[in-house]
């Protein structure tokens, strides 16, 4: 992999991959976006991906990445091509490493790629020459969305050192979790699960977090709370792991009266799509202390940032040293 200005990596793969230094070069560089588009009236696009083309090869449905990553492409001059598995010749039994070397031969700078087969990034990128960003595979990374939830912490809560992050839900099968994880890990924060036993991670140096077997017991320390939806559709034999969601919304939702033990000035984040009334009460989910919304936002900035650094490195540092970023 050849090093590059700011990033020491040609794909974005899994957050073990990132350095402590390439995840703040990253962050970083999302808050000089962000301030440019904020400071800015009519902000023009930043010219940093001008005749670049990214394709995002999506296998999985998605609102929010799909389409914050295409506002991002947008907003650095970029061209985005969308590929969809539904009605491409994948289903006419092309595979998915044929599919993606068809996609390269037309020149595409980047691909962005969200499957749920975990690895298959890891895979893709081991056979094309052209950065992979993984844009979440399986129940194994979710590096963009990883990113933009500790951006958005840190925007809320400053730095991360020291902070205490309760993760609420099905960690085993989560791939927000896993990469969750691994960056509050580098940036100091310190990390504790509560879930059903059945939604907990075996303990293991994979996993260097606290357990929380009662939830009101965790809640009181957490300057952030974090609720995941109950990925379903990666049970195991078709079978729900809890007893039912209505159960499971009893011990482990979080509802006004858990949200009173939360200390002043903690916020609750939720990758998304949340299904309300089962992880989150409707009130908590819209209630002041909710930054759901802002992840959204800064999932824009966070994955410009992503897309910039490793689709145009040189042009991205000029970028931050004409305003003094860096
Ligand atoms: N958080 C997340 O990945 O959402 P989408 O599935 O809508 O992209």
């Amino acid at each position: 992999m050849g090093k590059t200005l700011g990033l020491s990596q040609k794909h974005l793969l899994a957050t073990p991959d990132l350095s402590r230094e390439d995840i703040r070069y990253l962050l970083n560089t999302a808050r000089a976006f962000d301030q440019y588009f904020q400071t800015s009236e009519t902000p023009e696009p930043i010219p940093i991906l001008k005749n670049t083309t990214i394709v995002h090869f999506f296998f999985e449905d998605s609102t929010r990445t799909r389409i914050s990553f295409d506002v991002a492409v947008r907003r650095l001059s970029g061209q985005a091509i969308q590929f969809s598995a539904s009605s491409s010749s994948v289903r006419k039994g092309e595979t998915l490493i044929d599919t993606a070397k068809v996609i390269q031969a037309m020149k595409p700078h980047a691909l962005i790629v969200r499957h749920s087969s975990a690895g298959s990034p890891q895979v893709l990128a081991e056979h094309l020459q052209i950065p992979v960003i993984n844009a979440g595979d399986g129940f194994h990374e979710h590096p963009t969305q990883g990113l933009l939830d500790v951006l958005t912490m840190e925007k809320q809560l400053g730095d991360l050192k020291g902070k205490n992050v309760l993760i609420i839900g099905d960690i085993a099968h989560s791939r927000v979790a896993r990469s969750n994880i691994n960056l509050l890990r580098k940036l100091g924060a310190t990390v504790t699960v509560s879930a059903p036993p059945t939604f907990l991670p075996p303990q293991s140096e994979a996993y260097p977090v606290k357990y929380a077997y009662r939830l009101e017991e965790a809640l009181p320390d957490a300057d952030v709370v974090m609720a995941l939806r109950i990925q379903s559709e990666r049970q195991t034999r078709n079978r729900m792991q809890i007893p039912s969601t209505a159960e499971y919304a009893r011990f482990w939702g979080l509802n006004r009266e858990r949200v009173k033990l939360m200390k002043p000035g903690a916020i609750i984040l939720h990758p998304g799509p949340v299904n309300r009334g089962v992880e989150l009460e409707p009130e908590v989910a819209d209630s002041p202390i909710s930054v759901i919304l802002d992840q959204v936002s800064n999932g824009i900035v966070a994955r410009m940032a992503v897309l910039a650094a490793i689709c145009q490195p040189q042009r991205l540092q000029q970028w931050l040293e004409e305003r003094g970023a860096v």
